[in-house]
C-alpha cells in the first residue's frame, strides 16, 4: 500500500524527530498532540532543528520552510482520518498506548497501517487492541531521529507481509536502514544497551567512579560518542525506567532490574535533558 500521508501521535522528543524525518523525506505529516501549546512547542523544535542544518549549509532556508509547511499540527484525533500510516509515539506505557490504538482503529481509514515507536513493549498487545491486527507493527526510530540511521521494524505474530513491505519501503524512503526484529522486549538495540546503562548506574551507586569519570572512561575506552549518563539524560530517565521495567517484566534477569537511583531520580522529576536536569544540569 502506498504511503503518502503520515500521522504521528505524541509530540515529545521522538514524535518531533519522526515528524521532521518524514516531512524532510517529502511525506505530508499530521502531528497530533494533546494540547495546542505542546503542538506549537513541537513545531518550534522542528523549525529550530532545521535552522541548525541551514546554518551549517546542509539545507536551503526555502527547503526548511517547505518541510515545516508539510507538517500539520492538531489536537484532534479525527484529523488523522486520511493518513496511510500512523506512528504512535506517546509515553512508554502500555495502557496509554492501548487506548491510543483503540482510538486510531476507530478513526483511521480501514487500509491504514498503525505503527508504534515503542522501545520495549509487546507490539502484539497493540495489534490485538484493534480490529486490524494484520496492519499493526513496530517502527522503532532512534534518538535523535533525524541523525540516527537505522529503524527496527517489529513484526508481531499477526502482521501481514504487505504491512511489513509497506513500512520497509517507508523506512527506506526516509533514508533509514530497516532492520527486521522479533517482537521481544528491547528488540536488538535496547536489549543490549540497557543492561549496560543500568550497570553504569550501579557503578555510580557503588562509588567506583564519578559520573563524569564513567562517561569519560566509556568514551575513551570504548570509542563511544557519549558516555552512559549523557545518553541516559538524552533518552529521558522516565523512558529509561519504563524500558528497564518492561525488559525485567519479560526476562526477569537481574541486569534488567532498574537500579534504585534511577527510580528515585524519576520520582524527583529529574528526567534528563527534557526536564532541565538529570545526571547533568542543562539549565544554564
Ligand atoms: N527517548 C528516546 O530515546 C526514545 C527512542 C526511541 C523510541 N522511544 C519511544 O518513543 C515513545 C515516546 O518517547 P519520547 O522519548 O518521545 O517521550 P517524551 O516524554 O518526550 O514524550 C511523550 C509524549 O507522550 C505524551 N503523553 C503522555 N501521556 C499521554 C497520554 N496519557 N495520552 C497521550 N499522550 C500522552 C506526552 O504529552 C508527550 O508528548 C516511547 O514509546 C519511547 O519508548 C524513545
Amino acid at each position: 500500500m502506498a504511503i503518502n500521508t503520515v500521522g504521528i501521535v505524541g509530540a515529545g522528543i521522538m514524535g518531533a524527530g519522526v515528524a521532521e524525518v518524514a516531512a524532510s523525506s517529502g511525506f505530508d505529516v499530521v502531528l497530533r498532540s494533546r494540547s495546542r501549546e505542546a503542538a506549537d512547542a513541537t513545531m518550534d523544535r522542528v523549525a529550530k532543528s532545521l535552522d541548525r542544518l541551514v546554518a551549517k549549509d546542509k539545507l536551503q532556508a526555502a527547503e526548511a520552510a517547505a518541510i515545516v509547511a508539510r507538517i500539520t499540527p492538531t489536537t484532534d484525533f479525527a484529523d488523522l482520518a486520511e493518513c496511510d500510516l500512523v506512528i504512535e509515539s506517546v509515553v512508554e506505557n502500555l495502557g496509554i498506548k492501548l487506548a491510543v490504538f483503540k482510538e486510531l482503529d476507530q478513526i483511521t481509514k480501514p487500509r491504514a497501517i498503525l505503527a508504534t515507536n515503542t522501545s520495549t513493549l509487546p507490539v502484539i498487545e497493540m495489534a490485538m487492541a484493534t480490529n486490524r491486527p494484520g496492519q499493526v507493527c513496530g517502527v522503532h526510530f532512534f534518538n535523535p531521529a533525524p541523525a540516527m540511521g537505522i529503524v527496527e521494524l517489529v513484526a508481531p505474530l499477526t502482521a501481514s507481509a504487505e504491512t511489513m513491505e509497506s513500512v520497509t519501503a517507508f523506512t527506506r524512503a526516509c533514508a533509514k536502514t530497516p532492520i527486521a526484529v522479533k517482537d521481544q522486549a528491547g528488540f536488538v538495540v535496547n536489549a543490549l544497551l540497557f543492561p549496560y546503562l543500568n550497570n553504569a548506574i550501579r557503578l555510580l551507586e557503588q562509588g567506583v567512579a564519578t559520573k563524569e569519570g564513567i562517561d569519560t572512561a566509556m568514551k575513551g575506552g570504548c570509542g563511544f560518542p557519549m558516555g552512559p549518563f549523557a545518553l541516559l539524560d538524552l533518552v529521558g530517565l522516565d523512558t529509561s525506567l519504563a524500558i528497564l521495567d518492561a525488559l525485567f517484566a519479560e526476562f526477569a534477569e537481574p541486569n534488567f532490574s532498574p537500579r534504585p537511583l534511577l527510580r528515585r531520580m524519576v520520582s524527583a522529576g529529574q528526567l534528563g535533558r527534557k526536564s532541565g536536569s538529570g545526571f547533568y544540569d542543562y539549565r544554564h
